[in-house]
């Protein structure tokens, strides 16, 4: 798709970034540090600014613009559910709000039928563990360090990167454990098969000595997004799930980013065979064109609330705007086969392509994703596996990484970079033509990081 662009206006770019400055308080950031692009449009793949610069969204936002920007049918079934019925309180079944949760029941992993509808991410997640911990009685939840489930109380808690440090009370009884990740292995593992076996061996270690009868559940990113999209090793998902039965805790997959498409699936679960007992999901579900998220919840844990009210609800939940959206979404990925897109790219584009650049650039250390979820693991040294800059690195420390995404946006690519790493990230219904034009964009980037490798 040629989009359209509209024609630079540099005088309404400034105006739009100066009344920003002045009044927008901008998440994750120190406010006088940063200076945002103000953004005049944005269409399928590609968003422009006022000054006639194009870019190639391998971003989709964050994460969450499955179906591109601007998608015509999803705006359209905006603009109609507007016009015919605009808002409406959660107690009321309403037909839209109904039909998006049957839609999502359809597509969501074994029993999980029944959708409670959140404003997006960290609420699903807020309210996924108030019902483990109202299911089973018990309080602890157990997470991943290389992880991130949102930025409202609990979630942030549960998350494991950095920006939990600021806002972690340590009472929200969270127990964080290692999930695996061979490429960076925590247990010394060199083979798939051994570092699930001694991931799942650290995880029973863990509950043992938290106490089994004090943990609610344990939460996963089906695929860590954030964190670096690790595809599980085979057998892992499925052990976690055997050490949940056995020890009578709630497994909730955190599909937040994985969900909707992003791997080539309509949910990561399904490249593994489980079956958690909730799942949370958000963005994809409509991307994001009004917010919506959710939590997916299987037939044993909608039990415990069949005579017993459910404590949680929030105004907006399953707001009309919303599921219209999600069920002009579903729709519209059904018809234009997005996720199998999602797939094809991943196999035949992407995924190859990524791998080509790794030959010819020493700053990839290892590529890995499937679907549209990609990342580049960005190394001073590949014998060494150190990181092109260091944990958490911020300023000067940070200079390399820095430099590589001034380098891509030079070259019309917008990005994702976290760390020590890009992740390639596009929409679920990006083409042949985008991916690989995304591609030649990273390959004149990471000729900047190759400077920086020893
Ligand atoms: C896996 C995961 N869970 C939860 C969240 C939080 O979602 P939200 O930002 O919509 O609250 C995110 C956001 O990136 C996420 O990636």
């Amino acid at each position: 798709m040629t989009p359209h662009v509209i024609e630079p206006d540099p005088q309404a770019g400034a105006a739009v970034k100066a009344a920003d400055r002045a009044h927008v308080f901008h998440s994750w950031s120190a406010q006088g540090l940063i200076d945002p692009l103000a953004v005049a449009g944005a269409e399928g793949s590609y968003f422009w600014d006022y000054d006639g610069n194009r870019y190639l969204d391998f971003t989709s936002g964050l994460v969450y613009t499955n179906i591109g920007y601007q998608h015509p049918r999803v705006v359209a079934a905006i603009q109609e559910q507007a016009a015919k019925l605009t808002t409406f309180a959660p107690a009321f079944a309403i037909d839209v709000r109904s039909e998006a949760a049957r839609l999502i029941a359809e597509r969501t992993p074994g029993d999980l039928d029944k959708i409670f509808f959140t404003n997006g991410g960290a609420e699903a997640v807020e309210n996924a563990v108030r019902m483990a911990r109202l299911h089973t009685g018990r309080t602890k939840v157990l997470s991943a360090y290389r992880s991130y489930h949102g930025a409202t109380s609990t979630a942030i808690n549960l998350t494991g990167d950095p920006r939990r440090w600021a806002s972690d009370n340590g009472s929200a009884g969270v127990v964080r454990f290692w999930a695996p990740f061979l490429y960076r292995s925590p247990f010394y593992a060199t083979t798939e098969a051994e570092e699930s076996a001694r991931a799942l061996q650290h995880l029973e270690d863990t509950i043992a000595f938290e106490g089994p009868a004090t943990i609610a559940a344990i939460i996963l990113e089906t695929v860590p997004g954030t964190a670096g999209i690790m595809t599980p090793p085979p057998g892992y998902l499925a052990g976690v799930r055997e050490i949940c039965d056995k020890y009578g805790i709630v497994f909730v997959l955190d599909e937040v980013m994985a969900g909707f498409g992003r791997t080539g699936k309509w949910f990561a679960a399904e490249h593994f065979d489980v079956v958690p007992d909730l799942m949370t999901f958000a963005k994809g579900v409509n991307s994001g064109y009004v917010p919506l998220g959710g939590v997916a919840i299987s037939e044993k844990i909608a039990a415990t609330f069949d005579k017993r009210p459910y404590p949680g609800g929030l105004t907006y939940s399953g707001h009309p705007l919303a599921c219209a959206a999600a069920v002009a979404t579903i729709q519209v990925m059904e018809d234009e086969k997005v996720v199998e897109n999602a797939a094809h790219i991943g196999e035949n584009v992407l995924g190859p392509g990524l791998r080509e650049l790794a030959e010819r650039h020493p700053s990839v250390g290892e590529v890995r994703g499937l679907g549209v979820f990609w990342a580049l693991d960005l190394v001073k040294n590949r014998e060494t596996r150190e990181p092109l800059v260091p944990y958490n690195a911020a300023g000067e420390a940070n200079a390399p990484m820095a430099a590589f995404g001034a380098a891509a946006k030079k070259n019309g690519l917008w990005p994702f970079v976290n760390m020590n790493r890009t992740h390639a990230v596009p929409a679920c219904n990006v083409t042949e033509a985008e991916a690989k034009e995304g591609l030649a964009a990273l390959d004149a980037a990471l000729t900047v990081a190759d400077e920086h490798t020893a």
